[in-house]
């Protein structure tokens, strides 16, 4: 069987039509339970790779807003120029580490006679608003010398306004702020709303700072007001809610390599990423050398304007478990892999422990206690964690052995995910028999390959020991071309080839009990990565035909496997088709997927259906295309209804489709 396969696979790609062997007709048996189906089946792996985060669904408009980067006026620009001779003393950098470490740097605007001086922000890839739409701009201030007025304006490429606010004389009329000859006494935050009278998609944030006077400056905010709607906060609604409509049955967070780091310092450290915005300290992003694309973007910095809470309560809204994913004392393993000496290891354990505490305990625990200070009570009921992301080798286990002692000890209900590295990885077969020998929960492998190998691979885990740990596939995605090339496209044979491998883990979904595709963002413009699930730009996004497929499962993911077979076995390629069949007994449905990636329409017949009404789900397009910013449903499932009689049902596979079939169950 495995030939006829591998030579169907082959012979698909050639767009040749494979004959059918034996008897054609598929048949379902709705009453013998074959698998269990987790509601966290299908879930969503979220990173800041390809401007997810700052950048993308971090609706934050202004880059670089609190001077904090390493080059301080990266993304912004001052009139006078800091370069005219004698000009440099108007706009300063004041660091200040020792007040606080983790923002430590503001922006001083000193004018000595009066006049008008400007600082502009250049967003990302430009300010983008939309006419009509309300912005919230903030600014934080503190007052040394009094006499400075600030405006505030949006222009448009050509540097017309488009929106504009005059920021309130508050800080003169608060005696606390103006210190007069005493010094500055505290920080005050400035709030402004501006409605552009315009839409501008490359337009420039403009603060005026008119008179004379000296004035500290931080954290300089626009942000849009319409934006997602949830406890989550300050994300871009059209972004969110693409992942919200998959229903995903998880997500994973933060990442991926940036969990890692490019070095141990530049790794992801959750209690650095919770708090007010002052609190949480700028690192570099570990994509910023440009991955796939090559193009290095020396302006990608992790904010944590979205962090560990805005993560928890983004799946809290969309009712999906929460997977954090936690540094295993290593940074990544494609680069310096450093390790953490074992003596060292008991913060990065800690950390753990500690999250647990800040996710599930009560508020009189000391970690419960701060997640309800920031406006979290109820625990969070966290039940996964991943120790590491693509980790591997004897450092690795050395290190999980350490995580799992101490979690288990105080933890047992937590489900630990543990990393077999990436794949192909030649310690693949070294790091899955060392976690089965240790009894570990769940095995996290991750597949990025061609069309053919998914194809080839719909029944990678049918053979799976049963009795041993659960596997999640944390990530995985078609490549049109190859991993790492930059010509990879989210084309429709890539969508279908993904579709037919689903099949598999659906079946097997005894064993594969949860799985990602990777990544979910990626920016038009400004990506390392590709193919991405999500596509976008400053001001909208589109979905993947891979984007149908997932929502599609998910959508229809039911509660329990029921064989569908042809000659008593699993179709898993017989002319050319992939399917499976799941029931969804709390509502009374059977549901039947059927992948058809090949070029000829195909009719089967399914015995074993009631006869009634049927809702039938087609996602179709040509196997080389795509959808775009410019016609962003080109591919896209459409859904009809049709009548069946008797108990048999026939269904036509157009070429190139994925079909979803609903049958009341009577
Ligand atoms: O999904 C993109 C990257 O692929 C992830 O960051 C990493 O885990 C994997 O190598």
């Amino acid at each position: 069987m495995k030939t006829i396969r591998f030579l169907m696979a082959l012979v698909l790609f050639q767009g040749v039509f494979c004959p059918s062997f034996g008897q054609d007709k598929y048949i379902v048996d709705v009453k013998s339970v074959k698998a269990q189906i987790q509601p966290t089946m299908w879930g969503l792996f979220f990173e800041d790779i390809n401007r997810g985060a700052d950048g993308g669904m971090y609706a934050e408009l202004v880059k670089n807003r609190s001077f904090d980067f390493p080059d301080a006026f990266m993304g912004w620009a001052t009139v006078p120029s800091r370069q005219s001779y004698g000009r440099n003393e108007v706009f300063q950098i004041i660091n200040q580490a020792s007040v606080n470490a983790n923002d430590p740097k503001y922006l001083q605007v000193s004018i000595a006679k009066p006049e008008t001086v400007l600082l502009q922000n250049e967003g990302f890839g430009g300010v983008t608003v939309k006419k009509g739409l309300e912005y919230k701009f903030t600014l934080m201030c503190r007052e040394r010398v009094a006499g400075l007025k600030v405006k505030v304006e949006v222009v448009n490429s050509k540097g017309s306004v488009v929106g504009r606010a005059e920021i309130p004389d508050q800080v003169r009329d608060d005696p606390e702020m103006n210190s007069g000859q005493a010094g500055p006494k505290r920080w005050k935050e400035l709030t402004a709303i501006i409605t552009p009278s315009d839409t501008t998609v490359n337009g420039k944030l403009v603060l005026r700072f008119e008179g004379a006077g000296k004035l500290d400056i931080d954290r300089i905010s626009l942000m849009p007001i319409d934006n997602w709607k949830g406890k989550a906060q300050n994300m871009r609604a059209d972004l969110v809610q693409k992942l919200a409509d998959i229903k995903p049955g998880f997500m994973r967070f933060p990442g991926g390599c940036i969990v890692e780091g490019d070095d141990l310092n530049t790794r992801y450290q959750w209690k650095k990423t919770i708090g007010s915005l002052e609190e949480r300290k700028l690192i570099s992003n570990q994509w910023r050398d440009g991955g796939a694309s090559g193009k290095a973007m020396p302006d990608y910095f992790q904010s944590y304007g979205l962090g560990f809470m805005e993560y928890f309560e983004l799946c809290e809204d969309m009712n999906a478990e929460p997977m954090p994913i936690l540094n295993c004392g290593l940074s990544c393993q494609f680069g310096a892999g450093e390790v953490v000496a074992e003596a060292e290891m008991d913060p990065y354990v800690q950390d753990a422990l500690d999250l647990i505490e800040f996710a599930n305990g009560p508020a009189s625990t000391g970690w419960g206690k701060r997640r309800a200070e920031l406006g979290h009570p109820a625990p969070f009921e966290l039940k996964l964690l991943g120790i590491g992301n693509e980790n591997w080798g004897p450092q690795y286990v050395e290190r999980l052995e350490l995580f799992t002692r101490a979690i288990k000890s105080r933890y047992p209900e937590i489900q630990l995910i543990t990393s077999t590295g990436y794949t192909p990885n030649p310690q693949f077969k070294y790091m899955d028999s060392v976690l089965r020998a240790k009894h570990v929960d769940i095995i996290d492998e991750h597949y990025y390959q061609t069309p053919n190998w998914f194809l080839m691979n719909a029944g990678k885990y049918d053979n799976y020991d049963r009795k041993g740990p659960k596997i999640f596939i944390g990530e995985y995605a078609c490549h049109s071309v190859r991993i790492g090339n930059p010509g990879n496209k989210n084309t429709m044979l890539c969508a279908l080839a993904e579709a037919a491998w689903m099949t598999g883990l659906e079946r097997n979904a005894d064993v594969v009990t949860m799985a990602a595709y990777a990544p979910l963002f990626a920016h038009v413009k400004d990506w390392q990565w590709t193919p991405n699930l999500i596509w976008f730009d400053n001001t909208s996004s589109y979905a993947t035909p891979s984007y149908y497929v997932q929502q599609l499962y998910s959508l229809n993911k039911g509660t329990e496997v029921v064989p569908l077979l042809l000659n008593g076995e699993s179709i898993a390629g017989q002319d050319s088709i992939w399917a499976g069949a799941v029931v969804d007994r709390k509502a009374g449905e059977l549901i039947l997927k059927l992948v058809n990636p090949s070029g000829t329409a195909k009719v089967k017949s399914i015995a074993g259906v009631n006869g009634g009404k049927v809702s039938v789900t087609v996602l179709k397009g040509k196997p080389e295309e795509v959808n775009s910013l410019e016609m962003p449903e080109l591919i896209k499932p459409v859904s009809s209804v049709m009548a069946i009689k008797g108990k048999e049902l026939k269904v036509e596979l157009a070429p190139y489709s994925f079909t979803v079939v609903k049958v009341k169950l009577k």
